[in-house]
């Protein structure tokens, strides 16, 4: 595996995944870590330090470990990783004139092992306020721009390498090509990351982390905690407990169709808890979107916090499994990787119980995540189930909620999801569902006027959910849904299309 030490480039985590598209498993770590923890990790094939928003001159610019420069691995590093290489081994380093930002042609000096097929002249990405302006001892200039002697430098001997510009993002050309060179040519790494051996990897350490121990996890019947489940019961079989909380506010066939995937056909030890009856006794004449939310919320982490006291007392267990994902551990910082978040998934620890965390997805993105769960044999609408809200229907009623309103958006829901799944858009779209709108107008139906409730379809595009633009559904989709809704949904007699994009919109109405 090649380590990338993390000194807070934003670019950092692009580092690891460029790194695992060639085959090769990556890791990103904190820059505090140690030779010795690095080497304790195994089979490490070469270090990447990142770039980082410090000056080498800063009061409390990070330093790695000076041993990690005589342990013979190879070293590259990008930007401030190739000023702290310098500024720790004897070379300096100076503020530019004026900040470099952006697309710079380079020209390659050498034949250094990095550039190793690769034009002599090409374009870059610089992003830097320091550089570089002796070389530390053994270094030699392998590269240089108009604005920057030493673009790329090296020290072939100790096998390390340094390059001012970013590799790891698109707009350097050969970018790619470099770092394939680094990982292949210079640390020779072998190539065998998948997803299947993955999957051998993992229940490995599953088992060797558990021994004979129970495993406890809710889930959700999200992607994550799904993947998690087949992942842990393929490694311990029956010593995984999962829990399934029926909050009342699933869509239709929801429930079933975990219970159908884990209970009935993987055979997974589940319990299904319905608590919707206590959900919806809660939220009666609740209106308020964020008290609703907060209701919903709370009673989630009681009912949980309860059943899971029950479970875990009765089945001594003393492990809980969590659908935690690479970009939640980075997000909250490397350093502190290990802190528990405490609403992911399972919405908050019981504080008195004292469990062992395992968290097998949180060294995966979440379309590793996808392909795991491929492997892993799920379902299709399993590994591709568009992404639903903790509160779920509760912030699709609009105002309160009642059983039959819950009921309008459940039934208006599964025809839109059936339609879109009929045209073949699933994949087009990131997430489309229905919403029961809190106003009542004139219909005609039959000869009958009517006076109903009128339900809002909502389709977006979006990479990530943090913008979006409203899905072009051609117009006979949109047809159909309509009057199917109409014809089919009791007390609802008018749909409408929200066509608003995000901002200013949000992607739920509540
Ligand atoms: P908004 O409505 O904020 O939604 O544009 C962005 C994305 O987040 C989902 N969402 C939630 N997910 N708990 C969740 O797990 C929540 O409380 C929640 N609220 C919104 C929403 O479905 C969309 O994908």
């Amino acid at each position: 595996k090649i380590i990338v030490l993390d000194f807070g480039s934003q670019y950092n985590q692009l580092i690891a995944r460029r790194i695992r598209e060639f085959g090769v498993y990556s890791e990103l770590h904190p820059n505090t870590m140690t030779l010795a923890e690095i080497q304790a990790l195994g089979e490490v094939k070469g270090i990447i330090f990142s770039g980082g928003p410090n000056s080498v001159y800063d009061e409390n610019a990070f330093k790695c470990d000076p041993a990690i420069f005589t342990s013979g691995l190879p070293i590259l590093g990008i930007c401030y990783g190739m000023q702290m290489t310098h500024f720790m081994n004897g070379g300096d380093v100076r503020s530019c004139d004026s900040k470099e930002y952006g697309r710079t042609e380079i020209e390659i000096e050498t034949d250094s092992l990095l550039f190793k097929g690769l034009p002599k002249k090409q374009t870059v990405w610089m992003s830097h306020g320091d550089q570089v302006s002796r070389l530390a001892p053994g270094f030699v200039k392998d590269a240089s721009s108009s604005t920057c002697e030493f673009a790329s430098t090296s020290n072939p001997e100790k096998r390390i390498y340094t390059v001012q510009f970013h590799p790891e993002v698109r707009h350097s050309e050969f970018g790619n090509e470099m770092l394939k060179n680094f990982v292949f040519e210079i640390c020779h790494a072998e190539k065998n990351w998948s997803m299947h051996n993955y999957i051998d990897m993992q229940i490995e350490k599953i088992r060797a982390q558990v021994g004979t121990d129970k495993v406890l996890l809710a889930l959700s019947g999200g992607v994550d905690s799904s993947v998690v489940a087949a992942l842990l019961h393929k490694a311990i079989g029956p010593q995984l407990y999962c829990m399934f909380i029926d909050h009342g506010l699933l869509r239709k066939g929801e429930a079933e169709s975990v219970m159908e995937t884990f209970g009935r056909n993987m055979k997974l030890n589940l319990t299904k808890i319905d608590a919707s009856k206590k959900f919806l006794d809660k939220l009666k004449g609740v209106s308020d979107p964020e008290q609703k939310r907060k209701i919903i919320g709370n009673e989630f982490v009681y009912t949980f916090d309860e059943e899971v006291k029950k479970l875990a007392e009765g089945e001594n267990i003393h492990w809980l499994a969590q659908g935690t994902l690479y970009t939640d551990v980075i997000e909250s910082g490397t350093q502190t990787a290990q802190t528990i978040k405490s609403h992911h998934n399972v919405g908050g620890l019981p504080e008195d119980m004292q469990f062992q965390l395992i968290e097998p997805l949180n060294t995966l993105f979440k379309d590793e995540v996808r392909q795991l769960g491929k492997e892993l044999g799920l379902p299709d609408e399993m590994v591709w189930r568009q992404p639903f809200p903790g509160p779920g229907l509760g912030i699709r009623v609009l105002g309160e909620i009642t059983e039959e309103k819950l009921m309008m958006v459940r039934e208006s829901d599964a025809i839109l999801r059936e339609e879109i799944a009929k045209a073949g858009l699933e994949r087009d779209i990131w997430q489309y569902f229905t919403a029961l709108t809190n106003m009542k107008s004139v219909g005609v139906m039959g000869d009958q006027r009517t006076y109903d409730y009128a339900v809002a379809i909502r389709a977006v595009t979006s990479i990530d959910g943090m913008t979006a633009d409203w899905a072009h559904i051609p117009f006979e989709v949109l047809s159909v849904i309509s009057s199917r809704i109409v014809n089919e949904v009791p007390h609802v007699n008018r749909v409408l299309l929200d066509i608003t994009s995000k901002p200013p919109g949000t992607i739920e109405f509540e």
